[in-house]
């Protein structure tokens, strides 16, 4: 089922996303961050994505313009061992065509009312590689608190929560 926030239509990844998944991260701007993707390793991915709709019944979005109905990006929530536990984890990846425009914190906010309406969680995290700015910026908007720096994978990363509000 797509979830509607004022300007996207989000729809749980699935298979057939595989074409806008793999432009999305061959935009030179986010393929700066995220590497080298081919056709078959962009299948596994929404293959995986769509496994954990099924599973933990949450996974990340595709997100289109509600009005042109361009994809916009991919972001929201997906189960995650983050520092050592099971968490929600929250993120967002753009075209660059529609970075600054709030988009990124638009799908933030959809990822938060989902984890604290029907997933029913006491906390949320997010968490970037330390130099990026834009990321970080997009979860202080949201409210969250860097909490601490860790190594994942080698890269080193900001870690940020957000709890339940009260
Ligand atoms: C990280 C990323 C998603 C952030 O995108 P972004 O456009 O900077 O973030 P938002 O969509 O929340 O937009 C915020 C900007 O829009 C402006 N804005 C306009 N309308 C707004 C609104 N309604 N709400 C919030 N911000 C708004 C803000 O002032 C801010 O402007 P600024 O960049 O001049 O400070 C984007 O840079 C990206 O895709 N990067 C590559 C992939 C990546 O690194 N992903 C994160 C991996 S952890």
């Amino acid at each position: 089922m797509p979830n509607l926030s004022a300007r996207l239509r989000l729809e749980p990844v699935a298979p057939r996303h595989a074409a806008d998944l793999l432009a999305l991260y061959r935009d030179p701007a986010v393929a700066e961050w995220y590497g080298r993707w081919t056709r078959a390793a962009i299948e596994r991915e929404t293959r995986r994505m769509a496994r954990g709709w099924q599973i933990d019944g949450v996974h990340k979005w595709m997100a289109y313009d509600r009005v042109t109905g361009l994809c916009v990006g991919r972001g929201g929530l997906s189960r995650a061992v983050v520092d050592g536990r099971d968490r929600l984890e929250l993120g967002w990846v753009l075209h660059r065509r529609y970075w600054g425009r709030g988009f990124a914190t638009e799908i933030g906010r959809a990822g938060l009312e989902f984890a604290f309406g029907p997933l029913d969680a006491d906390e949320v995290v997010s968490f970037t590689e330390r130099r990026n700015r834009r990321s970080r910026a997009v979860m202080e908007r949201l409210g969250f608190h860097h909490t601490k720096n860790l190594l994942i994978e080698g890269v080193g990363c900001a870690l940020y929560e957000l709890r339940r509000p009260r």
